[in-house]
């Protein structure tokens, strides 16, 4: 039988942190061994709220080194950039017609983004139907990403089932793929917030590029509570948030990481919370840099990348143009 298709994306909106690592990126290599994967830089959502260009472009081609860096391998899977493939726009025009205005205008992410802008895109509101063609267009049973991207995949699969309903079988419905290590990822400063990068407060967050002693600072930094005693309870957010962390870097269940730390104080907890995330990212920020340097191998592989997808894509297009009653070209 084939191999089932993974498909997940990440937007090159700058530096990303380790809630992002554990939440995604750390689950995508494995992934290789056992499914046929693509994994897109998903710079057109990324336009969905301003950006300058140039920076666009940097960090695009830096998430590309860190794909990398974090093992994906060109060999066995489809790494490529959004925009070089325009499949995804086109089938994303068809399924903004299968889909309400007043469905979209419910999708929580988009009013939490809504509200930080002045002036509302109608890119922004329209950012959930190009991730269903993202996802749509490769046939993806399996989409591993956080959980703040359900309510996305429950959308995508609403447009697929109208679409298949409404014409014939097209569309394969994707699942979410959550994270084994399910907890996300909080503040350091602020520990009842997601953590993120867009924290007033940069100690709030630890960046996958950040180096030791930074890290070693934030984490030293992190709120804990006066209790003094480490037990994982809602009750105390901080230290819990601590030992979720050390689980996922260590890959061991927040309950091991409980009795690891049992009777041990909050200055011993964060000692070892901040070694354990330095031993597993300081060889990937290794790679990063050697591979970010080499523009003409980076060159290479997006290049290949976006005509394999591309020739994936336009089957599935092709069928959905013939369907929808536009008269072919080929
Ligand atoms: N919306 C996703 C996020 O913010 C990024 C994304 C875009 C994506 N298209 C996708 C993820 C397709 C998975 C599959 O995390």
């Amino acid at each position: 039988m084939d191999k089932k298709i993974v498909y997940s994306g990440i937007q090159p909106s700058g530096s990303l942190t380790i809630g992002n690592y554990i939440g995604a990126l750390s689950n995508f290599a494995e992934l290789q061994e056992e499914y046929n994967c693509l994994y897109c830089i998903v710079d057109m959502h990324a336009i969905t709220v301003p950006q300058v260009p140039a920076t666009l472009r940097k960090n695009t081609l830096d998430l590309l080194a860190l794909y990398l860096a974090c093992g994906l391998d060109p060999e066995k899977s489809i790494i490529y950039i959004q925009s070089h493939v325009p499949e995804h726009v086109e089938l994303g025009w068809i399924l903004n017609t299968m889909v309400g205005v007043g469905q979209l205008n419910r999708m929580t992410q988009y009013k939490d983004k809504a509200q930080k802008q002045k002036e509302v895109l109608a890119g922004l509101l329209n950012y959930p139907v190009l991730m269903a063609a993202d996802i749509l267009l490769y046939q993806a049973s399996l989409v591993p990403v956080g959980e703040d991207q359900r309510q996305h995949i429950e959308l995508t699969r609403d447009i697929a089932q109208r679409f298949n309903s409404h014409y014939s079988e097209t569309f394969t419905l994707p699942d979410i793929m959550a994270p084994k290590v399910g907890a996300r990822v909080m503040s350091l400063q602020e520990p009842s917030k997601k953590m993120s990068k867009s924290d007033d407060n940069a100690n709030g967050f630890i960046l996958i590029l950040d180096d030791a002693d930074t890290i070693r600072r934030k984490i030293s930094r992190a709120v804990t509570d006066s209790e003094g005693v480490i037990r994982y309870s809602d009750e105390q957010p901080g230290v819990k948030n601590l030992l979720d962390i050390y689980a996922a870097f260590e890959k061991i269940t927040a309950q091991e990481a409980l009795q690891h730390f049992e009777g041990k104080n909050y200055a011993a907890l964060k000692e070892e919370v901040a070694e354990s995330i330095i031993a597993e990212l300081s060889p990937i920020q290794e790679r990063f840099h050697e591979l970010r340097q080499d523009k003409e191998a980076l060159e290479a592989i997006y290049k290949d990348g976006a005509q394999r997808a591309s020739a994936l894509a336009r089957k599935t297009l092709r069928k959905v143009y013939r369907k929808v009653g536009f008269v072919g070209r080929y």
